[in-house]
C-alpha cells in the first residue's frame, strides 16, 4: 500500500482487516518495520481515539510518532497563487514539503466545513495536501471519509459475527450539532466492500450520497430495519442532499425497546457519543454494547495500515 486516503485502491479489504486481527492476537508485537522511521500526525480538529490509537500503532511497529495540532503550526494559506499579505503565514505547499522532509509517513485529520459538498468530497484539505507531499499519507478523517474507523468496525464485525451473513444496520440518530457524513460513508463503503449486505435506516432527507449508499437497502423506519438485526451501528450525520442541514428527531434515539426488536443485536458506535441523546444508558451499558472492542480495534486497524505502507 502506498497511501491510505480511501478504500478505492484496496483490493482485499477483508485481508487488511484480518491482518489487523492477526496483529491483535499477537498482542500487536510483530516485527518492527518502522524502526528509525517517523510518523507525523497533523490534527486540525480534536481527537481522543484516533490520536492515541495511531500513536500506539506506530510505537508497536517501532516508529517514532510526532503529533502536531493547529496551535503548533503556522496559520495556513490554501489558495494556489494567493498573495499572502493577510493573516496566513505559510502556504500548504511549503507545509507539505516540510512534513515530507521530516517524516516517512504523514497522517492528517481535517474535518469538512459542511458548506459545499464538492469542496468536502473532492477538494478537501487532505486532497490538497497530498498534491504537494512526497510521502505516503494516511487519512485520520477527511472531508467525507473516516476509513481507519471503517476498517476497525469491519474487524469488530468479523470478530463478533455468529453467522456468515449477519444482518447489519446503520442507523441515523439525533444529535444537537452539525456532524459530517464521514463515519457513515466509510462504514457503508467498508462493509459493502467486504461483501456484506447493509441496511441504512434514516429519516427522509438524510440518505447518504449515491456513491456511499452503494447497494445498501434504505429504510425510513427503525422499527422495520431493526427486526432480526445482528449489528446496529449508530451514528448521526447531517444531510448530504440538503448539504449540511441538521434534523432534530428525538424519537430516533436508540432505546432498549428498539434493541429488543433485534436478534440479540450488538450495539456499535464510533464514539464520542452523547448519552441519552443518541443512545440511552440501558443500551450503551448493556452486555450487547461492543464499543470497547471497536476502540481496541482502532489500534490494530492503524497498525495494519501503517505496516502495509512501511512494507510497500
Ligand atoms: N472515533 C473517533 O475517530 O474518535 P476521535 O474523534 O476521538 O478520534
Amino acid at each position: 500500500m502506498n497511501s491510505f486516503l480511501n478504500l478505492e485502491n484496496i483490493e482485499d479489504i477483508r485481508a487488511l482487516a484480518q491482518a489487523g486481527l492477526d496483529l491483535k492476537n499477537n498482542s500487536g508485537l510483530a516485527n518492527k518495520p518502522g524502526l528509525g522511521k517517523v510518523l507525523t500526525c497533523l490534527f486540525l480538529n480534536p481527537s481522543l481515539r484516533t490520536r492515541l490509537s495511531t500513536e500506539i500503532a506506530a510505537t508497536n511497529l517501532g516508529m517514532h510518532c510526532i503529533n502536531l495540532s493547529t496551535d503548533s503550526a503556522w496559520k495556513l494559506e490554501m489558495k494556489p497563487g494567493a498573495k499572502m499579505d493577510g493573516g496566513t503565514a505559510e502556504h500548504i505547499q511549503e507545509q507539505a514539503m516540510v512534513l515530507s522532509q521530516y517524516s516517512d509517513i504523514i497522517a492528517i485529520r481535517a474535518f469538512p466545513e459542511l458548506k459545499d459538498p464538492n469542496q468536502d468530497y473532492t477538494n478537501d484539505f487532505i486532497s490538497q495536501f497530498a498534491k504537494y507531499a512526497s510521502k505516503p499519507i494516511v487519512n485520520l478523517e477527511s472531508g467525507s471519509l473516516h476509513p481507519l474507523q471503517g476498517l476497525a468496525d469491519l474487524m469488530t464485525i468479523l470478530e463478533k459475527k455468529q453467522q456468515e451473513k449477519p444482518k447489519i444496520v446503520l442507523s441515523w440518530a439525533p444529535h444537537p450539532r452539525q456532524l459530517p457524513q464521514s463515519v457513515a460513508n466509510s462504514f457503508s463503503q467498508t462493509i459493502q466492500k467486504a461483501g456484506f449486505d447493509l441496511t441504512i435506516c434514516c429519516p427522509e432527507g438524510m440518505e447518504l450520497s449515491e456513491k456511499y449508499n452503494g447497494n445498501a437497502k434504505v429504510s425510513h423506519s427503525q422499527e422495520e430495519a431493526f427486526q432480526n438485526a445482528d449489528f446496529i451501528y449508530v451514528k448521526n450525520w447531517s444531510s448530504y442532499h440538503n448539504y449540511g442541514a441538521t434534523l432534530q428527531e428525538e424519537s430516533w434515539m436508540i432505546t432498549k425497546d428498539k434493541m429488543d426488536l433485534t436478534n440479540n443485536g450488538k450495539f456499535m458506535h464510533c464514539l464520542p457519543v452523547r448519552r441519552n441523546v443518541v443512545v440511552e444508558d440501558a443500551v450503551i451499558d448493556s452486555p450487547n454494547s461492543i464499543i470497547d472492542v471497536q476502540v481496541q480495534n482502532r489500534v490494530f486497524a492503524a497498525q495494519s495500515v501503517l505496516k502495509s505502507i512501511l512494507e510497500h
